[in-house]
């Protein structure tokens, strides 16, 4: 996949060259001055680019059942991404992730955040729906994850919220479930993440308990969006 480079991996190269002695590099004078881009709009070149390399997929046997990818949808900018499983009925027939019940249950979590979906950017482990929403198989996240990678990559998010376990496992290269995850801070590529339990759940098991857990690792996101803006 030829994506331009990331900032992080210019600043590796530049150290790279400095390392090498290199003590400056020339701009000539006779080119053009291209205005750099911003933050924001090269990530959504970025994103493109990504989603002109799936293309019409039919790398993994997901392909065969699905009426749309669900790429991801959201500000290429956000500071905050949730990243849920696999696109059900509702997201397979639009093309856009959460849109169903579990969608709206999300939105209801991204407003407790004082945030609106506009704002943040919200993509799922494998982008084809799976057979009666049946959990994505492990040829089919090996296939998938790598564009999800690069999305977080070009959108380099400040926190990643992960909802469920097949998300939370897939960034933290964990065997735990949920439970054992969610509520306390991990890592993917330099990048926090709180694992939280995924809104389908919620909607199944809408207890006090469930609840007030929720809250607190969306708070612990709030907070550390707001230390870190
Ligand atoms: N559940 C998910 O994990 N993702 C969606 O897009 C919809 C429901």
């Amino acid at each position: 996949m030829s994506l331009p480079p990331s900032r992080a991996e210019l600043s590796e190269w530049l150290a790279y060259l400095r390392d090498l002695g290199v003590e400056g590099l020339r701009v000539r004078p006779d080119l053009p001055r291209a205005t750099p881009p911003t933050a924001a709009s090269s990530a959504a070149d970025r994103l493109r680019a990504i989603r002109e390399e799936i293309g019409e997929c039919t790398r993994c046997k997901l392909h065969r059942g699905r009426r749309n990818i669900v790429f991801g949808v959201g500000d290429p900018g956000a500071k905050l991404m949730f990243v849920g499983e696999g696109p059900g009925a509702d997201e397979d027939a639009r093309g856009e992730p959460f849109v169903g019940r579990a969608g709206q249950k999300l939105d209801e979590m991204i407003r407790a955040m004082g945030m609106e979906r506009r704002e943040v950017y919200i993509a799922n482990v494998v982008k084809c729906r799976p057979p009666r929403n049946r959990d994505p198989q492990p040829d089919e996240v090996g296939t998938c994850a790598p564009f999800l990678f690069a999305q977080i990559e070009a959108i380099r998010p400040r926190v990643i919220v992960t909802l469920g376990a097949p998300a939370s496992r897939l960034l933290l290269d964990s065997r735990d479930g949920i439970n054992r995850l969610r509520g306390r801070w991990h890592a993917f590529r330099g990048i926090p993440v709180m694992p939280t339990y995924h809104p389908a759940y919620l909607l199944r098991a809408y207890t006090r308990e469930n609840r007030q857990k929720v809250w607190d690792d969306l708070q612990a996101a709030r907070e550390r969006l707001d230390r870190d803006p």
